[in-house]
């Protein structure tokens, strides 16, 4: 099957499609002719080589770790979905490729095109993580999410409105209209944060998240006057501080991805599609990524 591999770290293009053998799927699991991946970060510092150390992988890599699609192949002890059910979910050994084998999975909301749904798993499950490791917000409260408009961003907003939260998110300017248009209170990122954010609720908020990693946890602290009312998912250093910090490693929101699907449907969470690159692109699609400033998600489509 065609896939977007690296075969050496380093460039985006180092990127390329190739034909590789086709996946199958183990207990638990489904394969899908995939319609569409999602890109993260984690997907161009994996093939940069920087995360050699901590996330040692076989060479090639397939890119990729979320992915919707038809279900093609189930593995043993697979009852919830049968051939032909449309999915999305975490994709193992890699999503831009013709098949992907998914172990977490939900049903596609029908609203969502394949693009969107693609866009939904990182986001979602790491927002839930995060959600449940501050044990909020809940109704009433404040929640103030620094880096909103991004992919992981966007989707905590729109999850924290769903729960009733008052969610004031910094972006830059030109973001400002997107971030109300998921419900949250606009300000800018950087320098005199705090002061911004006081601006809007004089008494800080009741938690922070932050999807950034550019060194404001402190002014995060500050904002929540309780480290253990702050989380971060890119800035590992700031653990010293005695915030909470969560990666991969710590087990997955699995549950999220039905959740997810049903706030779809109902009209209060929705994926805004940056842009659409075909597997042949995919280095252009990690250019854009790296860039540090995409609104929503980028996707993979197949050629
Ligand atoms: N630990 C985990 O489990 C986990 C899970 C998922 C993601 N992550 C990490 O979390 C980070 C965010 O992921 P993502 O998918 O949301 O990235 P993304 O889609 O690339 O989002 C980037 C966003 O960051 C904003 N931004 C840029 N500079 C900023 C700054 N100085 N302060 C605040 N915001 C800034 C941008 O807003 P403007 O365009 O308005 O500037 C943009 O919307 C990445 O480092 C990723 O690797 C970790």
């Amino acid at each position: 099957m065609r896939a977007v591999i690296f075969d050496e770290y380093g460039d985006p293009e180092v990127l390329h499609v190739a034909d590789v053998d086709e996946p199958h799927p183990a207990a638990g699991q489904v394969r899908i002719a995939v319609r569409a991946a999602g890109v993260n970060p984690i997907d161009w510092k994996v093939r940069s080589g920087a995360l050699r150390e901590v996330m040692p992988m076989g060479l090639p890599v397939t890119d990729g770790r979320e992915a919707s699609g038809t279900v093609d192949e189930v593995g043993p002890g697979v009852t919830a979905v049968a051939p032909g059910d449309e999915v999305f979910g975490f994709a193992v050994g890699g999503a831009a490729a013709e098949y992907a084998v998914l172990d977490d999975f939900a049903r596609k909301p029908s609203a969502s095109s394949f693009e969107e749904a693609a866009g939904l798993p990182v986001g979602v499950e790491t927002s839930v993580r995060v959600f449940t490791l501050l044990g909020g917000p809940g109704e009433g409260q404040t929640i103030l999410i620094n880096g909103a408009a991004g992919g992981v961003g966007a989707i905590a907003v729109q999850l924290a409105v769903a729960r009733g939260a008052r969610v004031i998110g910094t972006a830059s300017e030109a973001n400002h209209e997107f971030l109300r248009s998921l419900g949250a209170e606009p300000t800018t990122y950087g320098p005199g944060l705090e002061e911004r954010v006081r601006a809007l609720a004089p008494d800080g908020v009741d938690l922070a998240f932050d999807t950034a990693g550019h060194g404001d946890v402190p002014e995060l602290i500050a904002l929540t006057d309780d480290p253990a009312r702050v989380a971060t998912i890119a800035d590992f250093g700031a653990a010293a501080l005695g915030v909470k910090v969560t990666g991969g490693g710590d087990g997955r929101a699995a549950e999220a991805l039905d959740e997810a699907a049903r706030l779809v449907d109902a009209g209060h969470l929705q994926v805004t599609i940056a842009q659409a690159f075909p597997f042949a692109a995919a280095a252009q699609a990690h250019r854009a990524s790296e860039g540090g400033h995409v609104r929503g998600k980028l996707v993979l489509v197949p050629d």
